[in-house]
């Protein structure tokens, strides 16, 4: 295994880089720390991650930003270079990643490496681990444990869970050990069998208990929640209500963020997609003609050429 090109993370910069405003400041930009100016989320600092204080600040100024997921190093440093401040490794690296139908099977000792790599891997972006079914569900303790995993072993600066007010105790106790919890409401991949289905959650009167889940997670600390096939009008509530920030997933576009997962954003993901998913690119077909013009030139004898041989 080759190691990651990118050098490690920089030591985290002290409170006095950070500006009156708490944001990234302006390095390379006009708009600035120095004067505490609300800068972009992600346009000032450059040797610093974004943490979840600026995504609070970011909330205040009603500024959106866009989640991704990532499980491998190419990804994470292209992400992290684009300017995406939040990075999730996702258990759907089960189905995007690892080959399985669903993030169900998918376990913590196969999602620790994907969190280190996005890790090394990045500078910029806050890192969130998801935690998989099973690593968290039994009690706030056992969630205290494997969150403690992903931060000491992972090197992650946040994770996430999934689950409304019955998880509240769990992000609880994770938040008192100072670790920064991500929620995740709505439609919740991880009890896929448990809801029929990919559905649409908080429809007609389900959309008071969403939104007393949603409460109940920011009282319970947590700095964000995903809302995941919600109604857009719903997700628009609870936005509008919640002091902290909420990203959407298939919940309309009056969320602070949105999240997707990445080969799906990018094209790669093969089969059919939700609808909420729009596709940025069509790497999947670019990848399968390079693919295929590499095997015809192998077949043809035209590759290696002289320029790529050695004498
Ligand atoms: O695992 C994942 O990719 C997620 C996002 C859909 C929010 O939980």
């Amino acid at each position: 295994m080759s190691t990651p090109s990118v050098s490690p993370t920089p030591p985290t910069s002290g409170p006095d880089e950070l500006g009156a405003a708490g944001a990234l400041g302006a390095a390379g930009s006009s708009a600035g720390s120095a004067t505490g100016n609300p800068a972009t989320l992600y346009g000032g600092v450059a040797h610093r991650r974004v943490t979840i204080r600026d995504l609070q600040l970011a909330k205040q100024r009603g500024e959106r930003w866009a989640m991704l997921t990532s499980y491998d190093q190419m990804s994470a440093s292209i992400f992290d270079e684009a300017g995406i401040p939040v990075l999730l490794v996702g258990d759907s690296a089960a189905n995007n990643a690892l080959g399985y139908t669903d993030t169900v099977q998918v376990t913590v000792e196969e999602l620790l490496p994907l969190v280190r790599a996005v890790v090394r891997s990045s500078q910029r972006a806050l890192v969130v681990a998801d935690m998989p079914f099973g690593s968290y569900q039994r009690s706030p303790d056992q969630a205290l444990s494997t969150a403690i995993r992903f931060m000491k072993e992972g090197g992650a600066q946040a994770v996430k869970l999934e689950g409304g007010t019955r998880v509240a105790a769990h992000v609880r106790a994770m938040v008192e050990a100072g670790i920064p919890v991500m929620a995740h409401t709505g439609f919740t991949p991880q009890s896929v069998h448990a809801l029929g289905g990919y559905r649409v959650q908080g429809r007609g009167d389900d959309g008071e208990r969403l939104v007393a889940d949603a409460h109940a997670l920011q009282e319970a600390g947590a700095f964000a929640v995903v809302l995941e096939l919600v109604p857009a009008e719903v997700a628009k509530r609870v936005t509008a209500e919640l002091t902290i920030p909420t990203i959407g997933i298939g919940a309309g576009v009056d969320c602070d963020a949105q999240v997707l997962v990445w080969t799906d954003m990018a094209g790669l993901t093969g089969g059919r997609t939700p609808r909420f998913v729009k596709k940025y690119a069509d790497l999947r077909g670019v990848l399968s003609a390079a693919a295929q013009a590499y095997q015809a030139d192998v077949v043809a004898g035209t590759y290696p050429d002289g320029a790529h041989s050695y004498h």
